[in-house]
């Protein structure tokens, strides 16, 4: 598959974090079915929604019920199946939701709430598990940036959470790198700064599986919007884009999906 011919896969997905009560997500969800009942999305193109975990059973009927092309994701789930985990939710119960994607590893699950590469690595077995799409977040600090320690820290956080895999999970894994001084920040990384990332990121992959490093998806996240979404999908190792803030408004949100062709 080249990368970005026109057989190229794109994966543009909604991080909603906590935003959007189950009545707004609706509302979001009806205008984006109706948006892409006008006009589809580009052939090779595809969207996830990632909302909370409120609203997930709203989000699921509403797309069901009307067919509609968007793929249901979570923002993350407990690497255990079950048990004493008061507020916690598997990634057993998101499967029977039919939810698609989880997001593991997040920078703010990572920073806020504590999640070390052990974590991520466990969370990542229990999404597997349940024959879902993990999509692994990686990505680094302002000031890890500045010490040089960029590609050094992003490849620590693969290494931690995929050594070891054999291509089958390896290949249904997508990886976003989204550097986390971009993050809600309205600061992009340029395209040529993604672009060098995502092919660090694929080297790294490359060493995992040769093969299956190719073909896996590698998407860009952090303050994405549809005035920058066109240079950042142009880049050549870069097949999806991970959106917070801009995912909220369904013409925005759309509007980027669209920025690939
Ligand atoms: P923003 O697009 O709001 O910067 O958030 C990016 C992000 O964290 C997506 O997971």
């Amino acid at each position: 598959m080249s990368r970005n011919g026109s057989g190229r896969r794109v994966l543009v997905s909604g991080n909603w974090k906590m935003n959007h009560t189950h009545y707004e997500a609706i509302r979001v969800v009806q205008k984006l079915a109706a948006l892409l009942r006008a006009a589809p999305l580009p052939d090779g193109t595809d969207i996830s929604l990632h909302p909370s975990f409120t609203s997930l059973r709203s989000v699921q009927t509403a797309l069901e019920s009307d067919s509609v092309p968007i793929a249901l994701g979570a923002q993350t789930c407990h690497f255990e199946d079950g048990g004493a985990y008061t507020g916690e939710v598997s990634a057993e119960m998101l499967s029977k939701l039919n939810v698609r994607y989880v997001i593991v590893g997040h920078s703010e699950r990572r920073a806020l709430f504590g999640e070390d590469d052990e974590v991520v690595r466990l969370k990542l077995d229990a999404v597997l598990r349940h024959a879902m799409t993990p999509i692994l977040c990686v990505g680094e600090t302002l000031a890890q940036r500045e010490a040089g320690m960029a590609e050094s820290t992003v490849s620590g956080q693969l290494i931690a959470a995929l050594k070891d895999r054999g291509p089958e999970a390896l290949g249904s894994i997508v990886v976003a790198y989204e550097p986390v001084w971009a993050i809600g920040t309205g600061l992009t990384a340029s395209g040529d700064d993604a672009q060098a990332m995502s092919a660090a990121i694929r080297r790294e992959l490359e060493l995992l599986d040769g093969d299956v490093s190719r073909s896996m998806l590698i998407q860009y996240g952090g303050s994405v919007t549809p005035a920058n979404a066109g240079e950042l999908l142009a880049c050549p190792d870069v097949d999806g884009l991970l959106v917070g803030g801009a995912s909220l408004d369904a013409d925005k949100f759309v509007s980027i999906a669209r920025s690939g062709r």
